[in-house]
């Protein structure tokens, strides 16, 4: 058995990347896969559950306060699930993914792009701020990355998510940062956009 609780669902679709899905705080493995299914048709899914608890609400890495993140374990935790990700395409079969993260589990996507960057393929940030004060980024030359940001949301600044998508830019990534009227939840929105995007990189 694999080194985190997860769903897999495997590809209908032949050819179509998988897509890794996170879970936000007080998630689990199964809250993402519908939006999975709706964002990418076809792939195969792969939805880890976070084995930080916090107040019993599962995250992928533990914080002192709310933006205020233990900067130890999101490198301990960001490396545990970069392995997790190696075991589960070797189990399955699987090309490198594209993460899609919402909060929280965008947080540890960002995270693993920054200090892990050979196991995403690309990756959909919703609602990420930086993961860490002082990253020595890795090459993210091509790769793809599509941030959206809410410019109502109380919890993330805007010029935090303006950061990351400068920091992952400078890396080399393709970012494609995008800011909606909106809050820290999803609207419809982030699900047209996002499924495009995903569309057409593929
Ligand atoms: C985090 O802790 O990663 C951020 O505060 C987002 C959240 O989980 O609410």
């Amino acid at each position: 058995s694999l080194s985190f609780i997860h769903r897999f669902e495997p590809a209908t679709v032949p050819g179509k990347p998988p897509i890794l899905l996170l879970h936000g705080t007080g998630g689990d493995e199964n809250d993402l896969l519908p939006l999975g299914g709706m964002l990418a048709p076809g792939s195969a899914l792969l939805s880890p559950r976070g084995k930080v608890l916090e107040g019993g609400m599962p995250r992928f890495f533990r914080r002192l306060a709310e933006g205020v993140f233990d900067e130890a374990d999101v490198r301990r935790r960001a490396a545990e699930l970069a392995d997790f990700i190696q075991e589960a395409r070797d189990a399955h079969g699987l090309a490198a993914p594209i993460a899609v993260g919402f909060s929280n589990g965008a947080n540890i996507a960002a995270a693993l792009l920054v200090l892990r960057p050979e196991v995403l393929a690309g990756a959909v940030l919703l609602r990420a701020m930086v993961p860490l004060a002082d990253t020595p980024s890795g090459d993210l030359s091509g790769k793809p990355v599509l941030m959206l940001s809410g410019s109502m949301d109380p919890i993330i600044p805007a010029d935090n998510a303006a950061r990351l998508a400068a920091q992952l830019t400078a890396a080399g990534a393709e970012v494609d940062h995008k800011i909606l009227p909106t809050g820290h939840g999803l609207s419809q929105a982030d699900v047209t956009i996002a499924r495009n995007w995903l569309d057409r990189l593929t």
